[in-house]
């Protein structure tokens, strides 16, 4: 992994609270929650329904506003930048992957993953075609690329939507259950896809998920609770080389018992 540990985070959340609601229906979603994100490695966010993942990852994307805190972003202070600058933020530097998807229901799979290339970077349409073919046969879409999302299964779409991501090489990716809605198999391709966004091509990667068998692929692991937030220092663990044979998701997975316990519940 080539990671310069001198040079300086390329995100930070700093004292983030977020609350919603009043009265009885007040929730604190995020309590002065701090985190410092690394260039090039994989963290992983767990934590029980409700606790505030989804939300810390909107707050550190730049898509939904703290109460109070500061996000650093490329040394660029996320949150004091105009809405306008925010977006052109998030359009040149993030990839997100949401659960729901996301997709325009009128473009075909490759058509979704062109757009980013001929309207995000301005790439010629043969360029598109050629970038959107060429990860969507990475995503074992390639004979499904004429295909409208009302015509993709939930994992298949959640693919186009993870390529849709990933075709920009973004510096920040942002995935908010990317695996939920696929089989092991697939759900470790997509792990595998954002470790090498992360590993090979130095992006910041964030994983909200609740499937344990994540945890080997990652080099960090925070766990948020209640709003709060906690690092599981022993268990990120993506610098060992990495072995197929030993991670098919049976159980066989190198994960300490008490994680597995902590999670598994
Ligand atoms: N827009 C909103 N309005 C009111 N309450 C909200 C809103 N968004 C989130 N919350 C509340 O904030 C808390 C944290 O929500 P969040 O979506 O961040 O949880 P989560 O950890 O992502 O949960 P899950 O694992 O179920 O996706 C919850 O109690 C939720 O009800
Ligand atoms: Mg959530």
């Amino acid at each position: 992994m080539m990671v310069d540990p001198t040079s300086e985070r390329p995100l930070l959340g700093r004292q983030l609270t977020r609350v919603f609601g009043e009265g009885e229906m007040r929730t604190t979603a995020l309590n002065e929650v701090s985190i410092e994100l690394e260039r090039g490695q994989v963290a992983l966010l767990m934590g029980p329904s409700g606790s505030g993942k989804s939300t810390l990852l909107a707050v550190l994307s730049g898509l939904l506003q703290p109460d109070s805190g500061q996000v650093m972003a490329l040394g660029q202070d996320l949150w004091k930048m105009a809405e306008i600058q925010r977006e052109r933020f998030r359009l040149k530097h993030c990839g997100f992957i949401f659960q729901g998807y996301n997709l325009f229901a009128a473009l075909t799979a490759r058509q979704q993953l062109e757009m980013v290339v001929r309207w995000g970077e301005g790439g010629s349409a043969k360029e598109a075609r050629r970038r959107a073919n060429e990860m969507l046969t990475l995503l074992g879409l390639g004979k499904k690329a004429h295909l409208r999302p009302s015509e993709l299964s939930g994992g298949e779409k959640q693919r186009v939507a993870i390529g849709r991501a990933l075709i920009k090489d973004p510096e920040f990716c942002f995935a908010d259950e990317p695996t939920s809605a696929l089989d092991w198999a697939h759900g470790e391709q997509v792990i595998e896809l954002l470790r090498n966004a992360a590993h090979e091509r130095n992006a910041t990667v964030l994983i909200v998920a609740h499937d344990a068998r994540i945890i080997p692929y990652v080099d960090r692991v925070y766990n948020l609770e209640d709003g709060c937030l906690h690092e599981n220092e022993e268990e990120g663990r993506a610098e060992e080389p990495h072995d197929h044979t030993g991670r098919n998701g049976n159980a066989s997975a190198p994960l300490p018992q008490h994680t597995l316990r902590r999670f598994l519940q």
